[in-house]
């Protein structure tokens, strides 16, 4: 039995950007956030083994934070088959309806269309949540800070991303998706100095998400960057800080605000104990 608790932050298993976590606590819950491309099931699922100790591992929590391939994909992958692979307590998430979806961005079809595939088998394990909500998962607290608000349009389906915010270990993990300005503007609005949490997944891989002041208002200890290496660098392929994302600008404000550790999932998979010590 397994005393401490732990957040894996898996790493990509191809050259995109994804996200996926697993909350293993010390009382032998897990729960899943995301997870990641189609690409990205199998290391889940192998990772979820290696914890579990099980060849069919048991999630007692799924949260979802939006819609798009690089965070839905490994959960529709893992159950094309139904609960064959894995079996899963809930998945907690709050989508936008489809037609939402399909006007924002119809390309993005791909998703939406696996979503609905899967929903035979995922209906009857969803929990459709709502702000303000919260859950307790073994020792872990989940609540949930921000839904989707139909209002904000400027930044598509990530602007939809739910926000969670894991407490466990008597530390805070805040996820933000890949919410934008516009919706972090409300997110902050909503709980100013309140969102002060000891991590933070940073918004949208890190760059074009929320804006300096939500981080300010986080005032992270450590930051979990769901970015490969082309992304940390902002590599066009000519070198360091040539292409046209913002990540090397969210990392100097992170300087600013004398973050201690920083985590990016281009260096493999990362296992961090929570309580984590950053000194
Ligand atoms: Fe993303």
């Amino acid at each position: 039995m397994l005393h401490e608790n732990r957040m894996y932050f898996l790493a990509n298993q191809n050259p995109r950007q994804m996200m996926s976590f697993i909350i293993e606590t010390a009382d032998g819950k897990i729960i899943v956030v995301d997870g990641g491309y189609a690409d990205d099931a199998q290391h889940l699922l192998d990772t979820l083994k290696n914890i579990t100790g099980s060849e069919k591992p048991h999630v007692d929590a799924w949260l979802l934070t939006h819609a798009h391939s690089d965070h839905i994909c490994a959960l529709l992958k893992l159950v094309e088959n139904g609960f064959d692979r894995l079996t899963i307590g809930a998945l907690y998430y709050n989508f936008p309806s489809v037609q939402w979806l399909r006007s924002r961005e119809p390309r993005d079809e791909g998703e939406v269309a696996g979503f609905l595939a899967a929903r035979k088998y995922l209906l009857p394990i969803s929990e459709i949540v709502t702000r303000g909500d919260s859950y307790r998962i073994g020792e872990a607290q989940i609540d949930v800070l921000f839904t989707y608000d139909p209002a904000l349009t400027r930044f598509g389906i990530n602007e939809s991303s739910t926000v969670f915010r894991l407490t466990l270990g008597g530390q805070t993990v805040l996820f933000l998706g890949d919410l934008g300005i516009e919706a972090g503007e409300k997110l902050l609005s909503l709980y100013g100095v309140e969102l002060k949490s000891d991590f933070v997944q940073m918004a949208h891989h890190g760059q074009n998400g929320v804006d300096k002041s939500v981080y300010q208002a986080v005032a992270p200890k450590g930051c979990l960057w769901c970015a490969p290496l082309w992304l940390w660098e902002n590599d066009a392929g000519k070198g360091y800080d040539t292409h046209t994302f913002q990540t090397v600008i969210v990392r100097g404000w992170m300087s600013e605000l004398r973050v201690k550790r920083h985590f990016v999932n281009k260096d493999g998979d990362h296992v961090i104990p929570l309580p984590f010590d950053f000194d």
